[in-house]
């Protein structure tokens, strides 16, 4: 049910989570386009329901090497604690562990979000910060030994 689809595929879920109210093109996320960018989707009668994205970025306070990014994690309010953002989480650490097992993962994560990314294992560093229009966000991260 998980699949891997292209950065459009992504953006109507996000718009509706991420982004209500807001114009498509704020769903455009940098490197969304780039070759090893993992979209992966959630179908539920060939209808995208939940989406996340995987980019290959550093973040400077990591001295890992090899980095990616977790971008655009959104289910839809019918399909939330079903397990799903749960199911997309693991299923982009396995691809990202098989691609390369030195990854770390991180990604500001929306502070309502912190508790879920907990139950995975993923820890939080330093202060919470505004990302403009969206909300506060704080850093969380998994290292290559964790993941
Ligand atoms: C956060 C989100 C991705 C979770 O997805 P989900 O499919 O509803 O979550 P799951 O069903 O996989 O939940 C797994 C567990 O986490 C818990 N959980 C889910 N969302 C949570 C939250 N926001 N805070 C604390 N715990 C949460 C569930 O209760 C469940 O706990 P259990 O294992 O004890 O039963 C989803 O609620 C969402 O899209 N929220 C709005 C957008 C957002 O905040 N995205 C993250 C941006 S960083």
């Amino acid at each position: 049910m998980i699949r891997q689809i292209s950065a459009e595929e992504t953006y109507k879920v996000r718009q509706e989570v991420l982004r209500p109210g807001r114009p498509l093109k704020e769903c455009f996320f940098e490197g969304d386009l780039e070759e090893d960018t993992i979209h992966l989707g959630f179908f539920e009668e060939e209808q995208v329901v939940a989406v996340a994205t995987f980019v290959a970025r550093k973040n400077a306070i990591f001295e890992t090497p090899i980095q990616y990014q977790l971008r655009g994690m959104a289910v839809l309010p019918s399909h939330r604690n079903q397990k799903l953002g749960e199911k997309l989480l693991h299923k982009g650490e396995e691809i990202l562990k098989s691609r390369n097992p030195n990854t770390l993962l991180w990604f500001n994560a929306r502070e309502t979000a912190v508790e879920f990314y907990k139950k995975y294992g993923y820890s939080t560093t330093g202060p919470a910060f505004m990302i403009p229009n969206v909300c506060m966000h704080i850093v969380m991260y998994k290292t290559p030994t964790e993941l």
